[in-house]
């Protein structure tokens, strides 16, 4: 029979060097596993004569006890371990801050049009909307073109088959069918813009058949001039953020706005490069005027008692001259590596507070 006593020392010197519970249960294995050295030692016990087997039995047991609850503690001390190093190992600071890092990008006619929400929202305006197929009397004849009006002809329509109502239907030119949908649907005051899809028929290096506008509405029983004038000038300046961008106001016309008007906005042409601010020059943004009283009683607003302005924007040249976008088309080209360069990081909401573009 072995020397116990060394057979003792080995194996408590195997548990203690054990570094993890594998290897701990390999030790394990290798002292009571079937065919463990312990376990051998006992199948060794059968030749022995009584007396000698009863004493070697005895000494057996109690040095498999011993192994097995050294093994047992070491185990414990090592789950222990094991646990803290996971526990240090996941630690997560809830107290930092979220740094996102997301893949996907803002549309930057998306972001233009978010921007220009967050600047009216904040003069008290609220968001209205309106389909991008619209009937006919909405698009046209409640805006004071009727049948046969020749401004009809200025906007390349697209036609489409009539409604179960037998109203014609068109792909609204404009968001000024916005102003018709709000105006039958509520009673002033109102304040409303109308961010949207519009279309037209039209294809070339400044136009596409489809494009983006924002329409403002202002119904109350005291807007004069002066507050469209105010609320444009203020807008301009707070979207291109030019403090002095001078706004010039051009007498016009408009078959849904008495008087009307077209924006323009300084700018300087100079070297080819287009540059905005105090220069001279001037670029046209957007139509604007007082709602034609004829407009506000065909949606059923007295126009003895109420008056107001609209205006009406595209968005796609704003958004162009803000962030240096050369080409319009690219726009609507859906091409990812585009979108990278001039996308928005998508968490930045645009607000007046923290900046408009974060
Ligand atoms: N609807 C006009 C267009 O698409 C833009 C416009 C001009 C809208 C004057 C208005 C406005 O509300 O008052 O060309």
């Amino acid at each position: 029979m072995e020397d116990l006593a060394k057979v003792r020392d080995e194996l408590m010197a195997a548990v203690s060097s054990a570094g993890d519970l594998a290897a701990l249960d390999a030790v394990r294995v290798q002292a009571l596993g079937k065919k463990g050295r312990i376990t051998g030692l006992m199948k060794g016990l059968g030749g022995l004569d009584p007396d000698a087997r009863r004493q070697a039995g005895q000494a057996l047991n109690e040095l498999k006890d011993e192994v097995a609850a050294s093994i047992e503690a070491a185990k414990t001390d090592l789950a222990k371990v094991a646990m803290d190093a996971k526990l240090a190992a996941d630690r997560l600071d809830v107290t930092l801050p979220v740094r996102p890092s997301p893949e996907g990008r803002i549309h930057p006619i998306t972001q233009t049009m978010d921007e220009m929400i967050a600047i009216f929202a904040d003069m008290g305006f609220v968001v209205a909307e309106g389909p991008d197929i619209e009937d006919d009397h909405k698009n046209f004849t409640a805006l004071n073109m009727p049948p046969g009006h020749p401004a009809r002809q200025m906007q390349d329509t697209f036609y489409l088959p009539p409604g179960a109502d037998g109203l014609g239907n068109v792909l609204r030119t404009h968001t000024s069918p916005v102003q018709v949908r709000t105006m039958t649907s509520q009673a002033p005051p109102i304040r409303i813009i109308a961010p949207g899809r519009t279309f037209r028929s039209d294809y070339d290096m400044t136009h596409t058949p489809m494009f983006h506008q924002i329409e403002g509405l202002v119904v109350d029983e005291t807007t004069h001039m002066g507050h469209l004038k105010g609320c444009l000038i203020d807008f301009a300046r707070a979207f291109f953020e030019i403090d002095d961008l001078p706004l010039r106001f051009r007498p016009s016309f408009f078959p849904f706005t008495e008087p009307s008007a077209e924006v323009d906005i300084g700018c300087s042409r100079a070297g080819g490069e287009l540059k905005l601010g105090n220069y001279g020059d001037w670029l046209e943004i957007l139509g604007c005027g007082m709602v034609h009283p004829k407009v506000l009683e065909m949606s059923g607003i007295d126009s003895s008692k109420y008056q107001g302005f609209a205006f009406g924007m595209g968005i796609e040249r704003p958004a162009m001259l803000k962030y240096g976008i050369p080409d319009l088309r690219t726009f609507f080209e859906a091409d990812l590596r585009w979108l990278k360069h001039y996308g928005f990081v998508p968490l930045s909401v645009p607000n007046l507070a923290q900046g408009l573009n974060g």
